[in-house]
């Protein structure tokens, strides 16, 4: 979780877009906040409560030139819900464009208004700003967004700054020197197995572009929403936290079932994706339908994620050489979701599902009498 420095470690929440997109109200994020709470996520550390597009009237005010805030909508106005969701130990986020219109065209975006807007945004106590990059006038990209890190900068507010142009323009290069804590490498997102591997697909090569103060942006999470089975949100939790990415939540957190609240606060999942190391994990393997991603984690051990994208479960291997573990009698296989420990010899074995993935941290050495890996993880059934 945030350690004082913005960015430090892939920034965890909830938004408000996946599950609702424009349908969005004061009351809506107050309890969304509530949630966080009740159910335990804000103690694992999901922090930032964002309010995506459609917060705003569709002028400014004609005096001031400032965003109103839906009238209908967002009566009590923003400082006001800061001030809620700040009472509860977390933080707020807004969102708008680098452009003339947000994305949903149902309010401006602050292309030219940067000062104004970040000096807004900052009077109100946000504590987070998502830029987008809709209706943006053929500016170039790196323009419009350095703009908007500057007025941030200058707001006199520590306003984490995530930048979403959707790797339009390789914001993985120019993010962090125009003040970003975190960049989208894709286009959006959706609650489909399709989008979460097509997204995969994108992120291999960009490992070396992400790091503590400035991280890929995969997209929010969609684990949880209908579209995507359990073993389907496994695996895109499994392997965003591999990748180091912001795990911010897309749903109805209000509503959630059990599974979705255990899957989504996971000590072992998210002590991966927030290792102060923060090496983003990598494709070590791709045979076609079975993949091995690892992730060196900053104590030795070695964090993995066996996936099958078949139609069918199939039993994926790896070894502690192709993993690059140094060389030792035993090594201690932890399965991140099961949460059973054992002992190998350096092969290791799971039999994965379809559309699932196995998690494990692998550490050199044993410290306890641990039973031996009989060379098969079994991948529990649905929770
Ligand atoms: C873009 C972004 C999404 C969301 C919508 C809102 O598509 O990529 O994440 O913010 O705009 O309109």
């Amino acid at each position: 979780t945030d350690t004082g420095t913005l960015g430090a470690r892939p920034p965890m929440g909830w938004n408000s877009w996946n599950t609702f997109g424009c349908n969005i109200n004061e009351k809506l994020i107050r309890e969304a906040a509530d949630s966080l709470v009740s159910s335990g996520m804000a103690k694992a550390g999901y922090q930032y409560v964002n309010i995506d597009d459609c917060w705003a009237e569709k002028d400014r005010d004609p005096v001031t030139g400032q965003y109103v805030p839906s009238r209908t909508r967002f009566p009590s106005g923003i400082k006001a819900l800061a001030d809620y969701v700040h009472a509860k130990g977390l933080k707020l986020g807004i969102y708008t464009s680098a452009g003339t219109l947000t994305c949903a065209k149902t309010m401006p975006g602050s292309l030219g208004h940067e000062d104004l807007d970040a000096r807004t945004f900052a009077s109100w106590d946000v504590d987070l700003l998502k830029y987008d990059n809709c209706n943006n006038q053929g500016v170039p990209a790196k323009d419009r967004y350095q703009a908007m890190g500057d007025a941030l900068r200058k707001s006199g507010r520590d306003i984490l700054y995530s930048i979403c142009e959707w790797g339009a323009n390789d914001p993985w290069l120019w993010g962090k020197s125009v003040g970003g804590q975190m960049w989208r490498t894709t286009g959006d997102i959706n609650a489909s197995w399709g989008s979460v591997m097509s997204i995969l697909d994108q992120q291999a090569a960009l490992s070396p572009y992400s790091g503590p103060g400035g991280w890929n942006d995969p997209d929010m999470l969609e684990v949880g929403n209908p579209g995507l089975t359990v073993a389907e949100s496994r695996a895109h939790m499994s392997l965003w936290s591999l990748l180091n990415a912001p795990l911010i939540a897309g749903n109805d957190v209000r509503s959630m079932p059990a599974w979705v609240r255990t899957m989504l606060t996971d000590p072992d999942v998210l002590a991966v994706d927030q290792d102060w190391g923060g090496r983003q994990g990598m494709r070590i393997r791709d045979d076609g339908d079975q993949e091995v991603w690892s992730k060196p984690m900053s104590d030795g051990s070695v964090a993995v994620v066996l996936l099958n994208r078949g139609a069918a479960a199939q039993t994926i291997s790896t070894s502690a050489a192709e993993l690059k573990l140094p060389e030792a009698k035993a090594y201690t296989v932890r399965d991140l979701w099961a949460n059973t420990e054992a002992a190998s010899n350096g092969a290791i074995r799971a039999q994965v599902g379809s559309h699932d993935a196995v998690m494990l941290r692998i550490t050199p050495g044993t410290t306890t009498a641990l039973p031996p890996l009989v060379t098969v993880v079994v991948q529990p059934s649905a929770p």
